[in-house]
């Protein structure tokens, strides 16, 4: 289906009923009804409404992202950050431990000698948190959204979302967030989906995929 952006920029939208709360923007709406949504950006501040019968398909969903990044991007005209990194979806592989073969080390509370297969399930495993946490990075419906909006769409390869500068104060939430508090945020705005449990399988994958990305990039918590 073809969306049809009604108006931008506008907090208070007919048929949306929308409440600022604490600086941040509460926007309700019965599924049932065909009214229009207001989808907020990630920055808090950004939004655009859509028609009602809202999108459908990732390419629906792909439409509503552009809409929202055209926004944003003419407001922050430096940041090209998705130009740099489209196009490349690759994951980054986890620590090479496999020079602490032989050595002791405890396991499970007892000295034993890591082995060649202790070094490969290391390695498959954590690689496999971070696979599962790509695909739900990659899938609005398993983000939950009511937009069929995906993070990827606006972040490829995870490209700016900073998680090394975490903990640091985010004035959208009026507090000092974890990432995995930023990450729900950006799942109610622009996703518009139910924030994911935190220690439930969606968020744990996240977490594990969008710090496996930035692999190298020093901790610096309380960048901006
Ligand atoms: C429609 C585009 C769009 C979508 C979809 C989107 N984001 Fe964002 N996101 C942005 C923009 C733009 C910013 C920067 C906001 C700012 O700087 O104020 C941002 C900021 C963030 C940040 C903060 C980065 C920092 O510097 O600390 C995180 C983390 C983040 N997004 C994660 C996500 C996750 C996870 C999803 C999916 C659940 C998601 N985003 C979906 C556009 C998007």
């Amino acid at each position: 289906m073809k969306l049809s952006i009604l108006s931008t920029k506008s907090a208070v939208v007919l048929g949306v009923l929308t409440a600022v709360v604490g600086g941040a923007v509460v926007s309700t709406r019965d599924s049932a009804s065909a009214e229009p949504v207001t989808v907020m950006l990630c920055d808090g501040e950004t939004q655009v409404t859509l028609n009602a019968n809202g999108p459908v398909t990732a390419d629906d969903g792909r439409e509503v992202a552009a809409k929202l990044m055209a926004e944003w991007l003419a407001k922050n005209p430096q940041a090209q950050w998705e130009k740099d990194v489209r196009e490349r979806h690759r994951l980054v592989e986890s620590h090479d431990n496999s020079t602490l073969v032989g050595q002791q080390s405890v396991q499970e509370g007892t000295w034993s000698t890591v082995t060649a297969l202790d070094v490969v399930t290391w390695k498959r495993e954590t690689e496999k948190l971070v696979a599962e946490g790509a695909l739900v990075f990659h899938d609005g419906k398993r983000l939950g959204s009511t937009v069929a909006v995906s993070c990827d769409m606006c972040h490829p390869d995870a490209s700016n979302t900073h998680p090394e500068t975490y903990p640091k104060f985010q004035s959208q939430l009026g507090r000092v967030a974890l990432l995995r508090d930023m990450i729900n945020w950006c799942v109610e705005h622009p996703v518009r989906g139910k924030p994911l449990a935190v220690d439930g399988p969606e968020m744990r994958a996240l977490e594990a995929y969008i710090t496996a990305q930035r692999k190298g990039v020093p901790l610096d918590y309380g960048k901006r």
